[in-house]
């Protein structure tokens, strides 16, 4: 068989063209085509291929079925979860990655990208005003990061109790305290899970109305935790935005005889590099690890997490990366970056090429304006709203995201009109809020994370909610019909 080096030029131009095309309709696309399952299905689907089809045609009619069913949560108006566009660098860095397809858990596996690598995470770390001796990995995502962290937490607390995990096990090991706040997201109770802690070893620490720790809580909790104690914090809540008080959490854990503190940055980590928002990650130098993610608020493009310890001894180890087998050895003994001892992938991508990438083009002053600019237009959305009689925003607008209720009447009144709107304007595809939750209430959550939306983003979107609004609020039309029931059968038609 001849070598294949021919076909790379013609098909990776053709996968150019598709790209391009795509990501310049981002701005006029509608964030969601609501195309349905079934009707992908018989545009992806099919019987299994038995013999082989002609690549150029494969591409060509890949990138077409699978048009209907993208997200455009890339472009400038997509304001659900937590979901940031690419920095065109990164993305064209990204793709760099793929064709030099290097494999990056040791050092001797491809030279050039441990040292990028290298280099990345001492930018992050300085950006950050993290210690520069603090071991940083390139995950997954926050998940990912969330379970590295926890793993080297849990063994480390459970050695200074005098046991070892990567000798005994778990069976018989002292049981670990966690405290987390009411509001710790779901990838922190999944890891927990996954690393054999379980739901009665967790204790709560209330929030309050911003879903903030109550700094007074945290001495009375950590007092109820005898032996090896597992504390986990937000940098920036799903629903708020709010940081936890990192100082005073710090404060307890170092009073206490073994605990450990961990921060999950997964939404707001990034604020530390601002200098007007640096104010909200006050003490997270203090702590002993922190997941954030590099797809979320750095756009970057899928997928790209950070795990953060600051004893990067203790992250090696819990790795197990001194332990590979005979034929690793050579690999192992070199003295330059193997990733293997900052996460738990063995053979991955270069995760922290677009990183590199990202932080060379825009350098600090860059970054920065993208983070503060982000925040901006989150509080002017929420002027905007606010400004509106019977919409109210929940939250202080500390970062870049809030929630929103609509309506004046009970809170099933308001929870329903709340979820009528959002959906209305998701279906509506101009832009696209998500359903979410603040304390038992139904709420519209906007967060602006993506480097491309403008303030005309926010005015063209804010004047698009409003309106969804004024119609959903209007129970029945001249008729005695439901309003919004009106209107969806004019969208039918
Ligand atoms: C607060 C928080 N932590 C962790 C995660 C998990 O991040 P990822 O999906 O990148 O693994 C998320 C995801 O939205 C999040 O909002």
């Amino acid at each position: 068989m001849s070598h294949q080096f021919n076909q790379y030029r013609q098909l990776l131009n053709q996968s150019f063209d598709h790209a391009v095309a795509y990501l310049e309709s981002l701005p006029e696309r509608p964030v969601d085509k609501h195309v349905t399952s079934d009707a992908l299905r018989q545009a992806i689907g099919g019987e299994l291929p038995q013999a082989p089809s002609c690549p150029d045609t494969v591409l060509n009619q890949l990138a077409v079925n699978v048009e209907q069913g993208l997200i455009g949560s890339g472009g400038p108006r997509f304001f659900g979860y937590a979901i940031g566009s690419a920095f065109p660098v990164s993305m064209a860095a990204d793709w760099l990655v793929s064709a030099w397809d290097q494999n990056v858990p040791y050092y001797v596996s491809s030279p050039s990208m441990a040292i990028v690598e290298e280099t990345a995470a001492e930018w992050v770390l300085e950006l950050l005003g993290l210690s520069e001796h603090a071991g940083l990995g390139f995950t997954s995502g926050a998940q990912e990061a969330i379970y590295t962290a926890l793993i080297t937490a849990r063994n480390t607390l459970l050695q200074r109790a005098g046991w070892d995990v990567a000798k005994q096990g778990l069976y018989g090991a002292p049981r670990i305290n966690v405290v987390v706040s009411d509001q710790i997201h779901s990838t922190i109770k999944r890891a927990l899970s996954m690393i054999g802690i379980g739901l009665e070893d967790i204790h709560t620490i209330p929030t309050d109305d911003n879903l903030r720790i109550i700094e007074d809580h945290i001495p009375e909790v950590l007092s109820r935790c005898e032996g090896p104690t597992l504390v986990c914090a937000q940098a920036g809540c799903i629903d708020s935005g709010a940081f936890d008080p990192f100082d005073a959490l710090a404060d307890a854990v170092e009073s206490h005889p073994n605990a450990w503190l961990h921060v999950d940055g997964a939404i707001g980590l990034w604020a530390a590099v601002s200098d007007k928002q640096k104010y909200l990650v006050k003490g997270i130098e203090r702590v002993d690890s922190i997941d954030t993610d590099g797809h979320k608020w750095f756009n970057m493009p899928y997928d790209c997490g950070l795990v953060i310890v600051k004893d990067a001894s203790a992250l090696a180890c819990a790795m197990g990366g001194s332990n590979m087998g005979d034929y690793l050895n050579d690999a192992m003994a070199k003295p330059d970056r193997n990733a293997i001892n900052f996460g738990i992938s063995a053979s991955r991508r270069a995760r922290g090429v677009p990183v590199y990438a990202a932080i060379k083009a825009l350098g600090k002053s860059g970054i920065e304006q993208h983070l503060d600019n982000c925040c901006e237009l989150a509080q002017r959305m929420a002027d905007k709203l606010r400004a509106v009689e019977g919409i109210t925003i929940l939250n202080d607008v500390v970062s870049n995201r809030f929630s929103a209720q609509f309506g004046t009447g009970n809170d099933e009144q308001r929870n329903q009109l709340t979820e009528r709107v959002v959906h209305r304007l998701q279906q509506e595809g101009f832009c696209y809020p998500s359903t979410s939750g603040y304390k038992g209430l139904k709420t519209m959550l906007f967060s602006v994370l993506s480097c491309h939306t403008n303030e005309q983003d926010i005015d063209l979107s804010a004047e698009k909610i409003i309106a969804a609004f004024e119609i959903e609020r209007e129970p029945v039309n001249q008729a005695g019909q439901p309003k919004h029931a009106e209107a969806v059968a004019q969208a039918e038609c």
